[in-house]
């Protein structure tokens, strides 16, 4: 570099560069490449710079234009014919308005023309005086007092603040730039630079690259929040962690029967290996036949013969409602050999149904299960836990449509005012689950239960504006739009 060179090497000889713009003009090097070069030497501690400012003058924008063209009191005198005279309007055409005002009045002051309706010349010859001084200016000269202050007052000139700097030695003062390594290599080790090589310092203010962090996916997210929801409403959380159920508990024990459509390979994905469950409660296995085939408990059952090798065939469970099933077992099982203990239970975990995939339907899904198990409940007590659950997620218009379940009477399907969309949207299936389902299992006649259940799905793809779920979930999915997405967006 070229100014820095200049620099150091002239600090070589000499204790003091006293004005970094004096310097510039000698060495024929631009001031601002200079000023650049001492703030960098200055800043590795090559060379101590101290500011230096100076006033000095400069020509105005009008000024600069009188230098070039002349004064006006001379364009004017010039305008004025050397013999007889000119009227006012005809001078006037002849020159800028400007020019033709103030070179009117300095002409007529310096008493060079005849001022009138018909202007004349009072001398034959004029020096332009003010366009010698502004030159003067230009060129770095001095003037006298009494010509600064005249072009000051016609704004011709002005001070202009010059910065600049003067320049000394500094403590790591070379007359070349060391170059400094910025990482220690295996050569250096290798070859024993290192015990010479000067490292450049770490700057520990520098900002480091934003570093590389995992992200929620947005189902995870709503997830959550629906957790919290039910923790807050003190539900416990039942243990879904199998996703393998056998037909009894996905549907026997749901009083769904035998010919049901949804039992149907073309709705339900079944296993191969292993195809069939070991272990079913016995005693239960029986009730459940019984009331599938004859009912009781004011139920007629479907009267049908019940077949244990339809029950024990294996799949892939395709509602949560069969942990809900094998739950309230338990639960009537305690209650049976202890005492009825009153519950409420959520869970939230993927279920499958073999479904032609489209772009609101996949073959799995995440399903939100809610229920409470309490004697005495009602539908009041349903729509009531509904609105304040779904209120919690900022849901409050509610719309319940009646509906049918095999395993729930009465039905309830859920409907939410979309402020957003302008629209009902359905956005879950809710229950009293039967006596068919829960009287088998042991409960006394006083218990009921009050369930519903949702696609986690539908209410994300709403809250995240996401239309296609393959935006949401698999493998199409852009990782990069997820990172985006807030963690709490809100329904509405
Ligand atoms: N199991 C139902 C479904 O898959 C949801 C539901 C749960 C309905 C509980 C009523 C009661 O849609």
């Amino acid at each position: 570099m070229m100014a820095e060179e200049a620099i150091l090497g002239y600090l070589e000889n000499h204790d003091e560069i006293s004005d970094s713009g004096q310097f510039a003009t000698d060495c024929g090097l631009d001031h601002n490449d200079v000023v650049n070069v001492i703030k960098s030497l200055h800043g590795f501690r090559y060379i101590d710079a101290q500011d230096i400012k100076k006033e000095t003058l400069v020509l105005t924008e009008e000024g600069k234009k009188y230098a070039e063209k002349g004064s006006p009191e001379v364009q004017l005198f010039l305008a004025v014919p050397q013999e007889g005279s000119i009227s006012k309007e005809e001078l006037q055409k002849l020159l800028d308005p400007a020019v033709y005002k103030i070179g009117c009045s300095q002409a007529a002051k310096n008493k060079w023309v005849q001022m009138g309706n018909q202007i004349s010349r009072k001398v034959q010859h004029v020096e332009d005086r003010v366009k010698d001084l502004l030159l003067q200016i230009q060129d770095g000269q001095e003037l006298g007092k009494d010509d600064n202050n005249s072009l000051k007052a016609r704004k011709l000139t002005a001070l202009q603040t010059w910065k600049g700097y003067s320049v000394k030695r500094g403590p790591e003062y070379a007359p070349r730039r060391r170059r400094t390594a910025t990482d220690l290599t295996r050569e250096h080790l290798q070859g024993g630079d290192w015990r010479n090589i000067e490292f450049k310092e770490y700057n520990f203010s520098a900002k480091g690259p934003p570093p590389e962090s995992g992200h929620l996916h947005p189902l995870n997210k709503v997830k959550e929040r629906i957790k919290n929801i039910f923790r807050l409403m003190n539900f416990e959380e039942m243990p879904t962690n199998r996703y393998v159920e056998s037909s009894f508990w996905n549907f026997d024990a749901l009083f769904q029967p035998q010919q049901h459509p949804a039992r149907d390979s073309h709705d339900t994905f079944f296993l191969k290996a292993p195809a069939t469950t070991k272990q079913l409660p016995e005693d239960y296995v029986e009730m459940v036949k019984r009331v599938h085939e004859s009912g009781g408990y004011g139920s007629r059952g479907y009267g049908y013969e019940w077949k244990r090798e339809e029950a024990n065939k294996n799949l892939l469970r395709t509602h949560t409602t069969a942990i809900s099933s094998r739950m309230l077992y338990a639960l009537a099982q305690h209650a049976k050999q202890q005492s009825f203990t009153p519950k409420k239970y959520f869970s939230i975990d993927r279920v499958f149904r073999n479904e032609a995939v489209d772009r609101t339907h996949l073959a799995e899904f995440h399903q939100i299960e809610g229920l409470v198990c309490d004697r005495g409940l009602t539908l009041g007590h349903l729509i009531g836990v509904l609105q304040d659950f779904f209120s919690r997620l900022g849901m409050d218009k509610l719309k319940f449509k009646p509906a049918y379940n095999p395993y729930t009477e009465p039905s309830m399907e859920i409907f939410s005012y979309h402020e957003g969309l302008k629209k009902w949207v359905e956005i879950g299936n809710s229950g009293m689950f039967r006596p068919e389902m829960l009287r088998p299992m042991g409960f006394s006649e006083d218990v009921n239960v009050i369930a519903w259940g949702l696609s986690l799905e539908r209410p994300t793809m709403i809250l995240y504006g996401i239309n296609n779920i393959r935006d949401l979930f698999g493998h199409k999915v852009d990782l990069g739009t997820h990172q985006e997405k807030p963690s709490m967006p809100y329904w509405n």
